[in-house]
């Protein structure tokens, strides 16, 4: 049972992360107060979900550069939020922050959040987050257990613990509290950091640097020799995969494109049409079948853009792409209306066709687009 459970002395880790901590820029301290600044804590821990450090710096920069506080954040429209998240991934992250940082700003400066209880529920803001924005700013003694930090505890004590179970996050959260009392001299935040730390350093998922880690003499699963395997994968779902021909429709240089609804799978980024299954003659036939009585007068022009495969954490898509420029018409069709004619033939990956707008290259420039098609858009 892990109420039983006890963390070991933590001085030969901190002692470790004293010399070992990476100068990372969200790891910058105010001269005055001796704090780090919450609103930068809170932007790296969001960016370092599922996310490695080194992918992490370049956003980070680029976004504090252009929103260095709060209320800043607060007042930036969502597309240029997602425009500078584009490519990091997880959209829902950039979104749920400029929905957190909204309610936050509409608070009085003294009814701001601080602790990790009223942190918590804030749009994109779990049990993690709160706790690594109340201990790393305010020094509470609040846990933060992400997976790094599962990782390390579960092969400190042995446990076969599950990577990702909630439950085995609830004991390990059970855990620091008490390993935070036992060590009052200690900082729960520099603590928290140096697990975190450990956990991307030398604690790793398949390759433990276990002779170089400071828990070593302490570490149970280095006895047993489980530690690789420690904590024990999840039961796996597969992945289904969706076969999608994205449609690359352009008119006079402009490219018709679509805008994902704003929750769920890359929400409120931009797409072009995906038509469901991959093309064919016979299915490039009836699609122009279908645009013909829109466009007037028009030729169709089909390229193949070339084809990706984009494994997300749940769901792969196969992407077989076309440019299909619609030439001779000298009036622009209604996108909308044009969208609205392929409806038979579109995936239920396509946006509503009310979304629907040319635009040109430097309009695109502007507005985010899945990482997936960075590569078919580069070919136009
Ligand atoms: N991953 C999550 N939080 C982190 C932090 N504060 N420093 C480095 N990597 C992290």
């Amino acid at each position: 049972m892990t109420s039983t459970l006890r963390l070991p002395d933590p001085g030969p880790l901190l002692d470790w992360f004293a010399g070992a901590a990476r100068d990372l820029p969200w790891r910058t301290v105010d001269p005055l107060t001796g704090r780090r600044d919450p609103y930068r804590v809170w932007i790296s821990e969001i960016m370092l979900q599922q996310t490695r450090a080194a992918a992490v710096i370049p956003y980070y920069e680029r976004f504090l550069e252009r929103y260095p506080d709060l209320d800043s954040l607060a007042a930036a429209p969502e597309d240029e939020v997602l425009k500078l998240w584009e490519g990091l991934g997880y959209y829902s992250r950039a979104r749920n922050l400029l929905a957190a940082a909204r309610r936050v700003a509409a608070l009085p400066a003294d009814a701001r959040p601080r602790t990790a209880a009223s942190l918590r529920g804030l749009p994109g803001i779990g049990p993690y987050t709160a706790g690594a924005i109340a201990s790393l700013s305010y020094d509470e003694a609040a846990p933060a257990v992400d997976g790094n930090v599962l990782r390390v505890l579960c092969r400190l004590l042995d446990q076969d613990w599950q990577r990702g179970d909630s439950a085995a996050r609830r004991h390990a959260e059970t855990l620091l509290a008490a390993w935070y009392a036992a060590y009052p001299a200690a900082s729960p935040g520099r603590l928290n950091e140096a697990l975190i730390e450990l956990g991307a350093r030398l604690c790793l998922p398949r390759r433990p640097f276990c002779g170089d880690c400071p828990f070593a003499a302490a570490c149970a699963a280095r006895r047993s020799g489980r530690a690789p395997g420690l904590p024990l994968p999840p039961a796996r779902r597969p992945r289904p995969l969706e076969l999608m021909a994205p449609l690359f429709l352009l008119h006079g240089g402009a490219l018709l494109c679509l805008r994902r609804p704003p929750a769920g799978l890359l929400g409120g980024l931009w797409q072009v049409p995906f038509v469901d299954g991959l093309l064919h003659p016979g299915r490039r036939a009836a699609i122009e079948a279908a645009l013909e009585p829109h466009c007037a007068d028009a030729r169709f022009i089909w390229q193949p853009l070339g084809s990706h495969r984009h494994v997300f954490s749940h769901l792969e898509w196969e992407l077989g792409a076309e440019s299909l420029t619609i030439s001779g018409s000298s009036a622009s069709p209604d996108p909308a209306v044009l969208t609205a004619s392929l409806e038979a033939f579109l995936s239920t990956q396509s946006p509503p066709p009310d979304t629907a707008l040319w635009l040109t290259a430097a309009e695109r420039h502007e507005l985010a687009f899945p990482a997936a098609l960075h590569g078919f858009l580069a070919r136009l």
